[in-house]
């Protein structure tokens, strides 16, 4: 089909531009990401500038698949390798012992790396013809939302990046769910895509949600994943009281409508009804966000989902971009 060459020389190129010590911008299938070979400390570093992160702030190193795990970590602990071989290629990013492929500046000096295998193809793709691992953060600005699609990128970073690979649209919406995996008993660090419930499943225990875990995160601030707009949370039954008068008081207010509230008229700037299923809320949540700063809303008024499935993620996301503004 020609569609598959057209995006396959685009792969090629891409690959090369990696080869290079460029930045390429690819599709994932929880947001895109901004990735240089993890191997060549000169194209990471390029990373953080595009980005504007501060170089302590460990990177995700992509993989074509599990069998070269090994050139990566320097030990993959018996539940590391369970995990691994029940959600890759998806969501779920592994801390596990660096080994000695990645440079350094990727892992911002920790003695641990992070890895996952990606489930959207074209990120696949890439990663096989390049053959090696690429580091990779959200491609957007640091501190502010993650993009889902291809010209969010675009508008995230313009001419930093020298090529942008259009996947379409994320299907899975928010980040991947990072788990500390270097000992026996796992732990969330950041909830993501894979649902807590998920890993429960799999380990036959609960696994902890940031739980005292041995290892230090940086680049968790509160104010991460924040649209330009302030967001406030309150009760789902005041949401519609607490935008009104904000309004009314001169805020330009931007509303996420609980689903419960389906169909209620909100007197406000922009009002975005929140879909039923965690899954399209998720896949949705960075697009809201994103058009409320489009419609030049300074106050998005939001409520918080069950904490349960992808809602914890949801949840998270939301508290964070409430979270006071430490790199304003
Ligand atoms: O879904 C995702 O994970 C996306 C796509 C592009 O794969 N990537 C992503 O990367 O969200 P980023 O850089 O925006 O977030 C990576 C997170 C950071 O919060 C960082 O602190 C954490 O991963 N991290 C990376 N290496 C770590 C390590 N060795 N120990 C603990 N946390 C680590
Ligand atoms: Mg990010």
């Amino acid at each position: 089909m020609t569609r598959v060459s057209v995006m396959s020389s685009r792969i090629e190129e891409a690959a090369g531009v990696l080869r290079a010590g460029g930045l390429v911008a690819f599709p994932t299938e929880t947001v895109y990401g901004l990735g240089a070979n993890a191997e060549d400390a000169a194209a990471v570093a390029r990373i953080f500038q595009a980005k504007g992160r501060p170089a302590s702030h460990p990177l995700i190193v992509h993989l074509a698949d599990a069998a070269r795990l090994g050139d990566w970590v320097a030990d993959v602990p018996t539940t590391a390798r369970r995990l691994a071989e029940s959600f890759w290629p998806g969501p779920l990013t592994l801390v596990l012992r660096r080994g000695r492929r990645v440079a350094l500046e990727a892992t911002g000096g920790l003695d641990t790396v992070a890895v996952r295998v990606p489930a959207h193809p074209v990120a696949l793709e890439l990663l096989s013809v390049f053959g090696g691992g690429v580091a990779a953060p959200s491609a957007n600005r640091f501190g502010s939302v993650s993009p889902t699609t291809a010209e969010d990128v675009r508008a995230e970073l313009g001419d930093a990046v020298d090529v942008v690979l259009d996947g379409g649209r994320c299907d899975v919406g928010v980040e991947s769910t990072i788990v500390d995996a270097t000992g026996d008993a796992p732990s969330i660090l950041r909830p993501g895509g894979v649902t807590r419930e998920d890993l429960d499943r799999v380990l036959g225990r609960p696994v902890a949600v940031h739980a005292t875990s041995r290892i230090r995160v940086p680049g968790q601030h509160p104010s991460h994943y924040a649209p330009r707009a302030r967001v406030v949370l309150v009760d789902a039954e005041d949401v519609v009281a607490e935008a009104e008068l904000a309004q009314e008081r001169g805020r330009r207010v931007g509303v996420l409508l609980p689903p419960q509230l389906a169909g209620t008229q909100v007197k406000t700037q922009v009002q975005v009804a929140v879909p039923g299923s965690m899954a399209a809320y998720a896949r949705g949540l960075y697009g809201f966000l994103r058009e409320f700063d489009q419609h030049g809303c300074d106050l998005i008024v939001a409520s918080l989902p069950r904490e349960e499935g992808l809602g914890l993620a949801i949840a998270n996301r939301l508290r964070r971009a409430a979270g006071p503004r430490s790199t304003e």
